[in-house]
């Protein structure tokens, strides 16, 4: 986002603070917690692609309740199958990361 670092006028700042600020996940989020190490363009083994995911994920947009209920058991991970970079997220960066996906992850 090139226009996040222009310089604006005070009336702007508040908005782009919001627009700008951390609360949304983003690639480069996904890229510092690893994600991509196994959801790349290259995906590792099982792990779907980043798009795939976002086209699963989709139905969770707008409907925090069930988005919720995913984050916990994608956090909390299958009996025989404990993916270590999906349980040592905190429940925060999960929540951000996979709404960001049920947005389109772009
Ligand atoms: C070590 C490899 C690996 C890493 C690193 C990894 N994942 Fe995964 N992920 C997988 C695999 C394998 C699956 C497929 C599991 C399955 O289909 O049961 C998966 C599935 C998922 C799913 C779908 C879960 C579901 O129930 O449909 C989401 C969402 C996801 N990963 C997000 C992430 C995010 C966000 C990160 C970064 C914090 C991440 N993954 C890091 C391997 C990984």
């Amino acid at each position: 986002m090139k226009w996040c670092s222009k310089s604006v006028t005070a009336s702007a700042v508040v908005l782009l603070f919001s627009v700008c600020a951390p609360v949304h996940a983003s690639m480069q989020m996904a890229v510092d917690y690893g994600c991509l190490n196994c959801h790349g363009a290259y995906p590792r083994g099982e792990a779907p692609s980043f798009e795939r995911l976002a086209d699963k994920l989709v139905k969770y947009k707008g409907d925090d309740a069930a988005l919720a209920a995913k984050v916990a058991s994608y956090r909390a991970g299958e009996p025989m199958e404990h993916i270590e970079a999906h349980e040592r997220i905190s429940l925060d960066a999960a929540t951000r990361l996979l709404r960001w996906l049920a947005e389109g992850g772009k």
